[in-house]
């Protein structure tokens, strides 16, 4: 088995994923033209070769540039059965998956959007055997005030929904800007993640931790501050990185050394994860097969995927014996190249 296949092969949840940013470029244009909606590009050759980014902003503008083509709760429907098959075809048996309401409120009922995602996960459960949940996140370039509307606002699918998290342009958006926000989402029982140390400092990661955020996502920047990657491992709040998506936005320049397994080393429990994968070349699994790491490595990571999600505890457990039957599978020493 090659390295690619071993990551596809490898049993994993996947828990830091943007819907609205597994919109692949072919996808992109035909509900353009079903949507009417006016883009830059003629071809998917075309999309695919404007995704270059200087960084974070721009490649935040091609995404809600591509938020633009999502009009119909059918819309939702497909664009999240297509990542989940996807996802199912990497070996993802867990997706906790982010949506992003706020870019659509009042172009798009929040009824279509939350209703055709949370459709095609009750699909994808019985289907293709995928586990998935949702988590909706606040922009946090808006202010805290809107956040907390948002919690009114999806407050009937509280059931329904897993948890919040907040995205955006980190830069000048402090995870301390919403700390209400976070208060406010716990107390009606959601779990609590962030997107900290992206860009932004280590010191956003922790202001994260201050405000109770129960999983870091990227928490790249952390990996350079000995006491921050101490208390994460004391605290026990998993980091949900991603390789690809740092080496696009240019946050690393080569994902040789990149600290994942240095972070799973010192105690931290550290995750692989894509992001938005057609925006940066990959889903999970070419995510695993980026790193350079050996099957025994791939398969600790793995496991922490299952143990940093929030899914109930006994299928926590299942998922890691199946990573630990996958192991055993594998010859000693099969190694990454
Ligand atoms: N929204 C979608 N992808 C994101 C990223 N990498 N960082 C922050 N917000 C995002
Ligand atoms: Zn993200």
């Amino acid at each position: 088995m090659t390295v690619t296949d071993i990551a596809a092969a490898l049993p994993k949840a996947e828990l830091h994923v943007h819907l609205e940013g597994t919109l692949e470029p072919e996808d992109l244009m035909r509900l353009a033209a079903r949507n009417g909606v006016a883009l830059p590009w003629y071809t998917a050759d075309e999309v695919r070769a404007a995704y270059s980014y200087s960084g974070l902003a721009e490649f935040l503008q091609l995404y809600y540039l591509g938020c633009t083509v999502l009009h119909t709760r059918a819309d939702f429907h497909e664009l999240t059965a297509a990542y989940l098959r996807r996802a199912a075809a990497q070996g993802v048996r867990r997706a906790e998956m982010f949506v992003s309401p706020q870019p659509f409120l009042g172009r798009v009922p929040v009824d279509d959007v939350l209703g055709g995602v949370l459709d095609a996960v009750a699909d994808a459960r019985t289907d293709l055997g995928v586990d998935g949940a949702v988590l909706v996140i606040a922009q946090r370039h808006r202010t805290q005030a809107e956040a907390l509307e948002l919690l009114d606002v999806m407050a009937p699918w509280r059931e329904s929904l897993l948890g919040v998290g907040l995205g955006g342009a980190e830069v000048g958006n402090p995870p301390s800007k919403f700390a209400r926000f976070f208060a406010d989402a716990r107390g009606r029982g959601y779990r609590l993640a962030c997107h900290a140390g992206e860009e932004g400092p280590a010191d956003y990661v922790r202001e994260a931790l201050d405000a109770g955020v129960e999983r870091i996502d990227h928490g790249y920047t952390a990996a350079a501050d000995p006491a921050l990657v101490a208390r994460l491992r004391d605290e026990g709040v998993p980091l949900t990185m991603c390789p690809l998506s740092n080496l696009r936005l240019r946050v690393v320049d080569t994902l040789d050394g990149y600290p994942v397994m240095a972070l799973h080393e010192a105690g931290v429990v550290a995750t692989v994860n894509s992001d938005d994968p057609p925006y940066f070349g990959g889903y999970v699994a070419d995510n695993y097969a980026a790193l350079g790491l050996s099957t025994r490595q791939l398969a600790a990571l793995a496991r922490n995927s299952f143990t940093a999600s929030f899914a109930p505890a006994d299928d926590v457990a299942a998922g890691i014996a199946a990573v630990d039957a996958f192991e055993a599978s594998q010859p000693n020493d099969a190694e990454a190249p």
